[in-house]
């Protein structure tokens, strides 16, 4: 094994025996993840529902280190949905602020890790305080090239979509026969982004909700029941053993055939 995994992912641990197994050379280049249950893993130990953001704050930052330090090339994070909203006023006034530390707090591990930061969703709406800590973030990590970290934030598949509409109407140099995949593609959010190989969700809900609705059509899709503050390193080795043992053939009869648009 590569001795740079071996800190995290200590010989004699559980997470050494799953990474055995992993092919690394067949990872997941993009893994985007539903982190849910935070609200749950905090009743079933009677503490406030923001307690349990805390704690998914901190499975955030083991799930971001071991993805890049695996090699996954692109992880999506749903931090927060354009649904979000309707969540009691202290609940998102936290979730904010908690998002808000993340940046302040965790610059220098993606500085040193050169990953590069990367936010989707609708700007406008997300607090003033916040939007300069991403601008400053995203600006700070512009050039770094091992892995990118895309944080979905006031986020909605359908606004996305209908935002690209907005986009390719008013620049009106795409006719309406012009208009292929490759061209809406390039006017969503994740423009220059592939799209996800892996879509992990935690807490056991069988639900898409919202997310990169257009980007997930081959996805291959792991639910499971652990909730997210809850969510570690090995659950992840798991997800990515699962996702390789999936038959990828996007339509075609063919096992491991390549996809419409030439991925495999
Ligand atoms: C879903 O759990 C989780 C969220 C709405 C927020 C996700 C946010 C974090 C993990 C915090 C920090 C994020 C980053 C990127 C630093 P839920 O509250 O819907 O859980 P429930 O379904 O059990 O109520």
């Amino acid at each position: 094994m590569e001795t740079h995994l071996e800190d995290l992912f200590p010989p004699g641990t559980e997470e050494h025996e799953l990474l055995l197994k992993v092919d690394l050379d067949r990872l997941p280049r993009h893994i985007a993840v539903i982190m849910d249950g935070n609200g749950r893993w905090a009743q079933q130990r009677g503490l406030p529902r923001v307690q349990g953001h805390n704690a998914g704050s901190a499975a955030v930052r083991e799930i971001v280190e071991a993805s890049a330090r695996l090699g996954i090339g692109f992880l999506t994070l749903y931090a927060f949905s354009s649904e979000n909203w309707k969540r009691p006023r202290y609940e998102v006034g936290r979730l904010w602020r908690l998002l808000r530390e993340y940046l302040g707090k965790e610059d220098g591990l993606l500085v040193e890790n050169d990953l590069r930061l990367k936010v989707i969703g609708r700007r406008e709406g997300i607090p003033a305080l916040v939007l300069k800590e991403i601008e400053r973030v995203e600006t700070l990590t512009r050039e770094n090239r091992h892995m990118t970290l895309v944080v979905a934030l006031n986020y909605s598949g359908r606004d996305e979509i209908i935002d690209a509409v907005r986009r390719i109407m008013a620049e009106g140099r795409i006719s309406a026969a012009g208009l292929d995949e490759k061209a809406f593609a390039g006017h969503l959010s994740t423009a220059g982004i592939p799209d996800p190989d892996l879509l992990v969700r935690t807490s056991g809900e069988m639900r898409v909700s919202n997310f990169l609705l257009w980007q997930i059509a081959y996805t291959e899709i792991f639910v499971t029941p652990v909730l997210w503050p809850d969510f570690r390193r090995r659950h992840l080795l798991e997800a990515i053993l699962e996702f390789q043992k999936r038959d990828r053939r996007f339509g075609d009869v063919r096992a491991a055939a390549k996809s419409p648009r030439g991925r495999t």
